[in-house]
């Protein structure tokens, strides 16, 4: 039986059955998306709460959208599901599930591991699998592809096997899945052509690339040079403070540059799933293959250094006053690590609030999208949001504004705080400040 021109016929009528393993920020509008171009979907993911709320139609996640498991549960072409048996019903089957790091700092490929050989238990011939977890150049032929074929299929003749990167920007409004290019790289032709033609059914621009080397290395290039430029502006900053001139309006003046110069702008560190985490991936293929990714490495170490400056900046700030950190109270502005959502993985915050209680101070948050913290994977902060009042900024020995977030009042911000640490430059966009504002 021709499998590839079998499931090449499903995928042009819409019948293919798309199944997306890990229903976390990047599955679930992945899932919403096959739904919407009218394919039959499966959400498959181990936490059975999150598939006990889908069924209910209840959401799980503000971001990235509100109202988006009553959709699915709407649709009539979904189904969520915690039974890999359910599978079997899958014509292709994307996988997004985390691709953390160690205590090492080096590649966490045990989710991916697990689910792929999930999806062995159950593969039959005429499948597609695609990876979609970030990973390092190599991942799909070298880990998921033996994974796949020991269950006694050949890829390009009975399983066919593709890496295509998530590009999600949680929290930009006017981006979405569908609108956000995708690449494909298959580990062989046939599995590309399958591939970019599924995604061509809920995605406008695909863009198929020679291998899946390839479009596993373009994401980190992505992220690489993301990483990499926050660091330049971050040490900017530190350089710029230091002699006494404003970080934020040089990087304006620079920005009207036409050509040649892209903005990015400095902030108290980095945060997410990808950006602290991605560069890592390549470091340590690169190291395998006894190159020094030196960028990489550096970029990291200055990233990672804009908590402790920005407490640094606080302290000096409260020297000058006279005053200590030590009993102080700070309330911290925005947990998640960038604004308007609800995602706080590897937050900067939560660094900052973790070096102030270690300093002593008396620290409360407060997050319009986060009401309280969750146990991570390396912190327990253990706190809930304060609702922020006027009377509550006054009584605050010191503000820092972590997350400028839409929903803040700014101008009762400004009206009430007695110290403000800014790392967003947001009070240079209100107009009457009546403390004092110290960047960082
Ligand atoms: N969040 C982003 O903005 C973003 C953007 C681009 C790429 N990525 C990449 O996409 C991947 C997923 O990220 P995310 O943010 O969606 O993660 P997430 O933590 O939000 O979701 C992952 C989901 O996978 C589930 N899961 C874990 N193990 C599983 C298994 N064995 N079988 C099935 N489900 C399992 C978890 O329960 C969770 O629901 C990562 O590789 C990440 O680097 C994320």
């Amino acid at each position: 039986m021709d499998h590839h021109a079998e499931l090449l016929g499903k995928i042009d009528r819409r019948e293919a059955c798309v199944a997306v393993l890990g229903l976390g920020y990047v599955g679930l509008p992945l899932v919403r998306a096959f739904a919407r171009a009218g394919l039959p979907t499966i959400g498959f993911d181990i936490d059975q709460n999150k598939i006990d709320a889908l069924n209910a139609g209840r959401d799980y996640l503000q971001h990235p959208a509100p109202g988006l498991a009553k959709e699915l549960l709407c649709s009539g072409r979904f189904g969520a599901t915690s039974d890999p048996k359910d599978l079997t019903h899958a014509d292709a089957l994307l996988v997004c599930v985390p691709t953390p790091l160690d205590d090492n700092r080096e590649p966490d490929l045990s989710y991916v591991e697990r689910t792929i050989d999930t999806i062995a238990s159950v593969l039959t011939p005429g499948r597609l699998v695609i990876l979609e977890s970030t990973t390092y150049p190599g991942t799909t032929r070298d880990i998921v592809l033996p994974r796949l074929e020991r269950a006694n299929l050949r890829c390009g003749r009975d399983v066919f096997v593709a890496f295509s990167p998530e590009r999600e920007d949680p929290g930009s409004p006017g981006r979405s899945t569908r609108s956000i290019p995708k690449l494909v790289g298959g580990i062989d032709d046939a599995s590309t052509q399958l591939a970019t033609a599924l995604y061509r059914t809920a995605i406008e621009t695909v863009v198929p690339v020679s291998c899946a080397e390839v479009a596993e290395a373009a994401k980190l290039l992505e992220n690489v040079y993301r990483s990499v430029n926050i660091a330049l502006v971050n040490e900017m900053k530190l350089i710029l403070e230091k002699l006494g001139i404003d970080p934020l309006e040089v990087i304006d003046a620079a920005a009207t540059k036409p050509f040649g110069f892209q903005r990015f702008d400095p902030g108290p560190g980095l945060g997410g799933h990808c950006i602290p985490i991605d560069p890592y991936y390549l470091a340590w293929r690169a190291r395998q293959a006894g190159i020094d990714a030196r960028f990489i490495e550096l970029a990291g170490e200055i990233n990672c250094a804009m908590p402790a400056h920005v407490v640094a900046r606080l302290e000096e700030a409260l020297r000058q006053r006279a005053s200590t950190i030590d009993n102080a109270d700070v309330l911290v502005l925005g947990l998640a690590y960038k604004k308007n959502i609800d995602d706080v993985r590897e937050s900067p915050s939560a660094e900052i609030i973790r070096l102030l209680k270690g300093a002593n101070a008396r620290v409360a948050y407060s997050d319009p999208h986060i009401a309280k913290t969750h146990p991570g994977r390396r912190t327990d902060l253990a706190m809930q949001s304060v609702e922020l009042t006027p009377e509550r900024l006054a009584r605050a020995d010191a503000v820092i504004i972590a997350t400028d977030h839409d929903a803040f009042d700014w101008d009762m911000v400004a009206a009430h705080a007695r110290l403000i640490v800014d790392t967003r430059g947001k009070m240079r966009t209100v107009a009457d400040v009546r403390g004092e504002v110290v960047s960082a």
